[in-house]
């Protein structure tokens, strides 16, 4: 057996600083991987990151030779803690003064094992020095976890069921390393002098080229479909209806957004045949003083939209748009006042009957938002014809894709024929630039070899794929901005995207941005905040990434295991994923045609507990027990022998509330999992992306919004104890426990959650 010492992360973590920086990087948005790609239930990277440093390095009760003292220890702690207290800092995040002496405390404690295990009959395979071992995540979703452990030293690997979920990985841990340090090969770099002159360091390169090639495929999409996105002229009879838009009179002013309301027919019998809007509120603009909203002016059996600025009169009316009250509430026909239940609208529109009409336009004024009537050339310009369009069917998950309710049926649906014609042509010029770029970084001086990115290559050709990847993201990612579930924000006068939240929930009135608008809705905007976060990637050890359940074998040799599992009905990851897998498939397939082989993203597999698909909430329930319990069984019986795991569970905002939390069924069946495949627990560590007394003064409880799990294997030979022994061994070693739980800075609001794990590791030793 193999000689295994105590990690800090088993005793006592500086669980404040953790928690801070965690709450901090919510609100960070430039270079920070999550805007790589959309993906649901992310992990922080500050807590990811301390979590693998703190499960790697040893505690110094672990030492007693240099620390004989329970002083000594604790001095020794905190200088481990300080280190982790620079580590997670968001600004430190590249910073090698700060990545270096964690690196080296992780060497050292690696060093320490090695030499406790010289005996060791795989000591050749497990206990290199020279050798860290890797690193493994098999729920990686959006790589938090991978991406951290290579920013750590280590070589990570990661890999997901979802092959969304393993291009993002791709492009986070796979593809950078292997185009470390180059230059990009595009034209305009290679003949700027400063540009030739510059060092490239890490994908740096890599990400110019990206921008470059993007830019080329914006332009050309302009040049192709641009004449859908004119300029909109202010004309004298606006200007009679508003005279503050005098300034503006016979001038072009570029579109940021399109809004458009749905339509149903009249439910009243006299205006059968007239399109009715479904509005959610009026108001376009809520920005003091510069508020604006739209007025419907009713004539006869029919209606248009005119817009009116500064506050309005009757503020309740208008924010309410045509609904009969509150948000939630059911609309009303504009024409006759007649009620249009849930329900009727939902028959309307499975029967085809619902539209659109167009109820303003956003244009780019001088410094501000000029809020202008629809046109009738408008409201054209937008029914143009769709090249082609997702056929796949949304799955019907009730409460999550509601969509499916109103007709919108097919991931097609949710766009406008002009969205999809500006998507379609921005996927059919990836194929152009790939070759462009191949021909470029030959030219540059890669070797023209043909060997693909997927078989490893590094050549003209797996460059070219490698950018066409990012590309492909960045498609792929624009389908989020460019969609009829997009929003118009009044508070902040922008669109926003397609997910608010983990869920395709109707939107009654859109905005449909201008791709050409240079704005949120333009690729520009989001490429280039997507390569902020490549020029800052760790530049180590290539990653690997690969599609596979976690319920099959782990493919990398006695890693490292930190892992992030799906929390049981949190997140239906692959019924919405599939909304970019049909863009990011029609992209990329010819890059890697065995992860995108399949129609639409593998389902059965994943664990997550949806009743829709396994028939009962019971049967979804013993799905994922099952799973999850082969899946944690895999792990404990093919990780490295003298690490500790750890594994992220994250609550549902439901079950935050009240006490429900430490007992809900989602909780329960986790640890049920966790126990049953053959781990013990050592710790358990609250992890908080909320401030405590923010939710406790909103009158929630405070429940830390994931908790991490310290797991080891369990002994082959834990012995047997009764219900009395295990209560004089809790009495007898909790309070040391909770002492140096204390230590670590655990607001007291966290010393719950924390002390279930001293509990649970005094309960599973038997
Ligand atoms: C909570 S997410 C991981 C989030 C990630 N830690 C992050 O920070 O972005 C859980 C992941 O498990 C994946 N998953 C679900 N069932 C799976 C299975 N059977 N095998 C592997 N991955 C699976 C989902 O696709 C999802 O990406």
């Amino acid at each position: 057996m193999a000689v295994t010492r105590k990690k800090l992360i088993e005793v006592a973590l500086p669980l404040d600083a953790i928690n801070a920086a965690s709450r901090r990087e919510k609100s960070i948005r430039h270079g920070h991987p999550s805007t790589l790609h959309l993906w649901w239930a992310r992990r922080p990277l500050a807590a990811a990151r301390a979590v693998i440093f703190a499960q790697m390095v040893d505690d110094p009760s672990s030492d007693p030779g240099r620390f004989p003292t329970k002083e000594a220890q604790e001095r020794e702690r905190e200088r481990l803690f300080g280190i982790l207290e620079e580590l997670v800092k968001w600004e430190n995040t590249s910073k090698r003064s700060v990545l270096e002496p964690a690196r080296l405390e992780i060497q050292r404690s690696w060093e320490r094992m090695c030499a406790d295990n010289v005996d060791h009959p795989h000591a050749q395979e497990l206990f290199r020095c020279d050798r860290l071992p890797a690193f493994h995540d098999p729920f990686a979703g959006g790589g938090a976890l991978p991406l951290e452990a290579q920013r750590l030293g280590l070589e990570a690997h990661a890999s997901d069921l979802n092959p969304v979920a393993v291009l993002i990985n791709k492009a986070m841990i796979e593809i950078p390393p292997k185009f470390t340090g180059n230059p990009p090969c595009n034209p305009e770099s290679r003949s700027a002098t400063e540009l030739v002159e510059r060092e490239w360091g890490g994908a740096q390169g890599l990400a110019e080229d990206v921008r470059y090639y993007g830019k080329w495929m914006r332009d050309e999409a302009r040049r192709r479909i641009g004449h859908l996105y004119p300029k909109i002229k202010v004309t004298p009879e606006m200007v009679r209806e508003r005279p503050d838009l005098s300034s503006y009179e016979g001038r072009e002013l570029t579109v940021i957004a399109w809004l458009w309301a749905r339509t149903v027919r009249s439910p009243n019998p006299a205006f059968a045949d007239v399109d009715v809007p479904l509005v959610s509120t009026w108001m376009l603009s809520t920005k003091k003083g510069k508020e604006a909203y739209v007025e419907p002016v009713i004539e006869g059996d029919s209606y248009r939209f005119g817009i009116r600025v500064g506050p309005p009169s009757d503020p309740t009316t208008v924010r309410r748009g045509t609904k009969s009250g509150g948000s939630h509430s059911p609309f009303v026909c504009l024409i006759s006042g007649s009620p249009m239940p849930f329900e009727y609208v939902r028959t309307e529109a499975r029967a085809g009957r619902m539209s659109s009409r167009l109820m303003a336009v956003v244009a780019q004024g001088d410094q501000a938002r000029v809020y202008l009537p629809p046109t009738e050339r408008e409201a054209a310009l937008a029914c143009t014809e769709a090249p082609w369009q997702p056929e796949l069917q949304i799955a019907h998950w009730p409460g999550r894709t509601n969509v499916v309710e109103y007709g919108l049926t097919t991931f097609g649906d949710l766009f406008t024929p002009r969205q999809l014609v500006a998507l379609t042509t921005l996927s059919d010029l990836l194929g152009e630039a790939t070759n462009r770029i191949r021909r470029d970084a030959a030219a540059a001086g890669l070797p023209d070899d043909d060997r693909p990115l997927r078989d490893g290559g590094t050549g003209a050709r797996a460059y070219a794929e490698a950018v066409a990847v990012y590309l492909g993201l960045s498609v792929s990612k624009l389908s989020d901005a460019q969609s009829t579930l997009c929003r118009w924000k009044s508070t902040m006068n922008q669109s926003i995207g397609t997910f608010g939240r983990q869920a395709l929930p109707m939107v009654w009135d859109y905005s449909e941005a201008n791709v050409f608008g240079g704005m949120a809705g333009d690729p520009m905007t989001s490429l280039n905040n997507m390569m902020r976060v490549v020029d800052r990637l760790p530049s180590g050890n290539s990653g690997r990434v690969r599609q596979s359940s976690a319920q099959d074998e782990i493919w990398c040799e006695a890693p490292v295991v930190s892992t992030d599992p799906p929390y049981y009905d949190n997140v239906g990851y692959a019924d919405l994923s599939d909304y970019f897998y049909v863009w990011l498939r029609r992209s990329l397939r010819p890059v890697f045609p065995d992860l995108f082989a399949t129609l639409a993203v593998p389902k059965a597999e994943e664990l997550v507990a949806t009743p829709y698909r396994h028939g009962t909430k019971d049967a979804a329930e013993e799905f994922f027990l099952d799973g999850m319990t082969k899946a944690f069984r895999r792990l404990s019986d093919q990780t490295h022998p003298t690490f500790p795991i750890t594994i992220y569970y994250a609550f549902k905002q439901s079950e935050r509330k009240g006490t429900a939390g430490i007992a809900s069924t989602g909780w329960e069946t986790f640890l049920e999992a966790v126990i049953g495949s053959g781990f013990s627990v050592t710790g358990t560590w609250p992890i908080r992306t909320e401030l405590a007394n923010r939710m406790i003064s909103r009158g929630t409880n405070a429940l830390a919004s994931s908790i991490v799990l310290v797991c080891r294997r369990r002994r082959a030979d834990a012995p047997l104890a009764t219900r009395r022994e295990f209560l004089t061994a809790l009495r007898s070693e909790l309070p040391q426990a909770l002492h140096l739980l204390q230590s670590g800075n655990i607001a007291p609001v966290d010393l719950a959650q924390a002390a279930i794990g001293p509990g649970m590791a005094i309960y599973t030793r038997y």
